[in-house]
């Protein structure tokens, strides 16, 4: 079965769907994004997705696509029409199409942004075998731009950052400013240490992560003690566990950072069990 895709208001097999070579999208990353997880058919937090949404589109002076309801209809379109039981739907909005290339922002009267979306099946993403082992992570020095809060499609770091980390037999890297960790290249870093959960503070300095806000939600309704603020490669070596967080990912259990094993080794328990909240409690409120 061919993937349907949705762009600028038609469902289209994938290899019918374009856009234009002048799309800001494509020219200058003028566009920001959202994935949103599926599972058992259901969408994962669409809430948290479409206010962040429309804070990054809001930050950068760009009109929204639709409205909120016209964007949860079209994801439960995709996932419908694609028969997605678990997996991600991508979400794009470029500033559009003006016809030409020139730095200025076009006249969002006459240029309408552009909205792509697209689905990808993951079946069993929630019980991925890499969970029950955890992954590796090196450290790379923290180059992008300075406002990380705005979710853009600016993913060009972040993609080496990953080659940088297979190249040296690990699976991510997490970044580091300042002698302090921001963030993995597309994920929410966290340490655990005498049972206190610590995790950088928001700022423009890394991602506002959704999965982010639930876990550090679920962890104080269940009295775990959280810490937010930097901590450095060091720290999180000397930790007892360490873990990272997606929309993809959802709770991801660290072992290895630059060589040094983490605690044990292998996945920690507080880690582990925040996994397991956080899919209990986000699938009862999925819709
Ligand atoms: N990445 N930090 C960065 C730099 C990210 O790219 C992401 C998400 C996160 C976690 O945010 P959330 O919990 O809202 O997914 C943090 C997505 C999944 C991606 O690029 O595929």
């Amino acid at each position: 079965m061919s993937r349907i895709v949705y762009v600028n208001g038609q469902y289209l097999p994938e290899a019918e769907a374009t856009v234009s070579i002048f799309d800001r999208g494509f020219l200058m990353a003028d566009g920001v994004y959202e994935v949103t997880s599926v599972l058992g058919g259901k969408l994962i937090d669409f809430a948290g997705h479409s206010v962040r949404l429309a804070r990054s589109l809001n930050e950068l002076d760009m009109a929204a696509p639709c409205s909120d309801e016209e964007l949860l209809e079209i994801h439960r379109e995709l996932v419908a029409r694609n028969e997605i039981t678990d997996g991600m739907i991508y979400l794009q909005v470029t500033r559009g199409n003006p016809g030409d290339r020139d730095f200025a922002y076009p006249d969002p009267a006459v240029t309408k942004p552009t909205l792509v979306m697209f689905t990808q099946s993951k079946p069993g993403m929630a019980d991925s075998p890499v969970t029950k082992t955890g992954i590796k992570v090196i450290s790379i020095e923290d180059i992008r731009w300075g406002r990380r809060d705005i979710k853009t499609v600016q993913l060009l770091y972040p993609s080496m950052g990953k080659m940088m980390a297979k190249k040296a037999g690990a699976d991510d890297a997490w970044m580091v400013e300042d002698g302090a960790v921001t963030e993995g290249t597309s994920n929410n870093a966290y340490i655990v240490k005498n049972g206190r959960i610590i995790t950088r503070q928001l700022s423009t300095d890394i991602l506002h992560g959704i999965t982010r806000a639930a876990v550090l939600r679920f962890a104080k309704e269940a009295q775990m003690m959280v810490e937010e603020r930097p901590f450095t490669i060091e720290e999180a070596q000397a930790a007892d566990e360490a873990f990272f967080t997606s929309a993809s990912a959802f709770v991801m259990p660290v072992v290895e950072i630059d060589g040094a094993s983490i605690g044990a080794g292998k996945p920690g328990p507080v880690a582990m069990r925040l996994r397991e909240i956080y899919l209990e409690e986000s699938r009862k409120t999925a819709i």
